[in-house]
């Protein structure tokens, strides 16, 4: 029904619109994406991001504390301030204007060689 919703409501702006899961989607491994260095402003530290680890694993091997609920991007738990991207964005959480200055790090990845995060 939900995906016979979003069919429906494909051509409406996303800031019209709005969808609430309850069950999130199974992570996938973007192999799609190049690994790109992380780096954590308030912190200094940096690391490299790989498809395999992806940002929220790199963030807790890193020793990050993120809160995380759903891990699938659509509670919000892991919104997360980025400085530089640009960010890859694939919850189905945040609106447009969030997605201006926050990142679901869950689900959440990097188009380019760097990610600033204000970790
Ligand atoms: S933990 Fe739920 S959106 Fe990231």
């Amino acid at each position: 029904m939900i995906d016979a919703f979003e069919a429906a409501v494909a051509s409406w702006l996303d800031d019209r619109k709005h969808v609430e899961l309850f069950t999130p989607p199974k992570r996938v491994v973007q192999h799609d994406v190049p690994p790109y260095e992380l780096v954590l402003k308030a912190s200094k530290t940096s690391a490299i991001v790989t498809p395999e680890v992806g940002l929220l694993g790199t963030l807790e091997a890193m020793g990050v504390d993120v809160p995380v609920s759903c891990g699938g991007g659509i509670c919000g738990a892991c919104r997360t301030r980025w400085i530089e991207g640009p960010p890859i964005h694939r919850d189905r959480v945040l609106s447009p204007a969030e997605r201006q200055n926050e990142l679901i790090v869950c689900v959440g990845d990097c188009a380019g060689p760097k990610l600033v995060l204000d970790l």
